[in-house]
């Protein structure tokens, strides 16, 4: 089994709206995923009660079933905000990778860093059996957050794996339980694009 952590200090950096996502292309090809929600707030729970009973199944699991996921090719954790100390520490031994989605502010930035270093210290991440990538949430390259984000970076040797711009889709796909991976090509082709190398580098070396 693979599991992914998706984690950030920050309330709304879009730690749920990656989660989901991530869970719903990974059914998309055919895996078995589950999804296991830390937040109280629910809010992968409640995206999982609104999906089409005719879309790829993924299964939930609440705070404590992390064991049940060992069924499953893929476990992908939501977190919430401010997710740190023993409850983080206690989230990395249950994953290989950690993703954290950061937006587009100066504040959110800091507080990232801050993390993103913090992280880097713990022993899972210094014995290098967890690695870490951040994604840009609602930003696009080149624009001042993207150059700032990528120069506190370059300090900690963690690369952006995607810079996923601000789109209604991914508003509208979670009304109805769905990833953008569930949309007609038509429709998220431009936003799935945007995903390539996050995707690429999620299952390297997991065949
Ligand atoms: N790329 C995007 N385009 C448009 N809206 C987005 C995008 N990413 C996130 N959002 C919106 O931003 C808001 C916050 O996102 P999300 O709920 O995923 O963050 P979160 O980190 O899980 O928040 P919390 O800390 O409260 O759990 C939501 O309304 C979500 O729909
Ligand atoms: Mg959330």
């Amino acid at each position: 089994m693979k599991a992914i952590l998706i984690a950030n200090p920050k309330g709304g950096s879009g730690k749920t709206t990656l989660s989901t996502n991530i869970a719903g292309y990974l059914a998309s090809r055919g895996q078995h995923v589950a999804v296991l929600d830390l937040d109280r707030q629910k809010s992968a729970t409640l995206w999982l009660a609104q999906r089409p009973g005719e879309l790829p199944v993924i299964w939930p699991l609440q705070n404590g079933e992390g064991k049940r996921a060992e069924a499953a090719d893929w476990l992908v954790i939501d977190s919430p905000a401010g997710l740190h100390g023993k409850n983080l520490e206690h989230a990395l031994k249950l994953v290989h990778r950690v993703v954290v989605p950061i937006a587009p502010s100066l504040y959110d930035i800091q507080a990232s860093y801050d993390f993103l270093q913090a992280l880097g210290e713990m022993k899972a991440a210094r014995k290098g059996r967890v690695q870490i990538g951040v994604v840009g949430m609602r930003m696009a390259p080149r624009t001042r957050a993207a150059v700032t984000l990528e120069q506190f970076l370059r300090q900690l040797d963690m690369p952006v794996l995607a810079y996923l711009r601000e789109a209604q889709l991914y508003v509208n796909a979670a009304f109805e339980g769905k990833s953008i991976f569930d949309l007609p090509s038509y429709q998220a082709e431009h936003d799935v694009a945007q995903w390539a190398t996050l995707l690429g580098w999620l299952e390297a070396g997991t065949d």
